[in-house]
């Protein structure tokens, strides 16, 4: 029995390493692989990427192919369009959410159906791809987790990410300290349920099934934010695990979720960790 499973979570890791370039196993290779995206932030805080980075974002880059592509080559193909959300609007976005600060938006455009884009506006004073290659990485990692048990996928999904390159013409003006974006990303829009009805289905949708399955992902995956926020209900009754950015990092916080299940579950859901 132990053999087995020590071979199979070999096995798992192998595929990881091999097919994702993720070593799950090696916390210690994790969080140096953190600290140096953290260099990577500091260095260029008032620069564009280099070559030494963009060898990091390629990976993770929209290909050329994708029919996302053009669409932003398309939306893109004026400047100005992350100078400010009315700038946004006018380029056709329609803004779901805006935090004022840093300037986080998460936006859709009629040309990019199925998905939305995450993006700061030009006025932001950070570099943001260390962030987009950590989500995009993550994501890749959640869904060979899900991959990996046939059943995981009944019951959970996450979305695909990628990485857009704002051509040179069409970015802002460094101005005030500022660092026009250089970078967005693009993510497959999971159609979320409301916070309210969300809620509702913590309390009343879960099955023992999908509750392992869900305990399942989060825990292989090592998706340590794992509050309700997180991984919320998609119209197609999946969990979707939306926030990627924290994923390969142990330990999990499961016992985050508990309160929101049915007091049945909640016992259920504890005797899995
Ligand atoms: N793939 C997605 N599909 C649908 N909505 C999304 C998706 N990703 C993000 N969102 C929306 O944007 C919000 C913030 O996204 P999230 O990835 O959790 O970023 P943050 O790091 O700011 O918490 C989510 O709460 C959700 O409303
Ligand atoms: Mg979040």
């Amino acid at each position: 029995m132990w053999s087995h499973l020590l071979f199979s979570t070999f096995m798992f890791y192998l595929l990881l390493s091999s097919g994702l370039d993720l070593s799950a196993s090696d916390q210690s290779v994790i969080h140096s692989e953190f600290n140096e995206l953290a260099v990577f932030e500091k260095r260029h805080s008032d620069n564009f990427a280099d070559e030494e980075d963009l060898k990091l974002i390629e990976p993770y880059l929209i290909p050329e192919g994708h029919r996302m592509k053009a669409a932003l080559d398309a939306i893109f193909s004026k400047g100005g369009v992350l100078k400010s959300p009315e700038a946004m609007k006018t380029a056709g976005f329609k803004l779901l959410l805006y935090r004022t600060g840093r300037g986080l938006v998460v936006a859709k455009h009629p040309l990019l159906k199925n998905y939305l884009v995450k993006t700061y506006l030009d006025s932001a004073t950070h570099v943001d791809w260390t962030s987009w290659v950590r989500r995009a990485k993550g994501a890749r990692l959640v869904q060979a987790c899900i991959d990996a048990k046939p059943r995981s996928a009944q019951y959970t999904k996450v979305p695909q990410k990628w990485i857009y390159h704002i051509p040179l013409e069409a970015r802002g003006k460094i101005k005030d300290g500022n660092l026009p974006r250089e970078f967005l990303l693009l993510v497959e829009d999971m159609r979320l349920v409301s916070k309210e009805k969300n809620e509702e289905l913590y309390k009343t949708f879960f099955s023992e099934k999908s509750l392992q399955a869900l305990y399942y992902v989060v825990n292989k995956s090592g998706y340590s934010d794992c509050h309700i926020g997180n991984l919320p209900f998609s119209t197609d009754g999946k969990i979707a695990f939306i926030d990627t950015e924290y994923t390969n990092i142990w330990p999990v916080h499961p016992q985050w979720l508990t309160k929101w299940f049915s007091p049945k579950r909640q016992v259920y859901w504890e005797k899995l960790f």
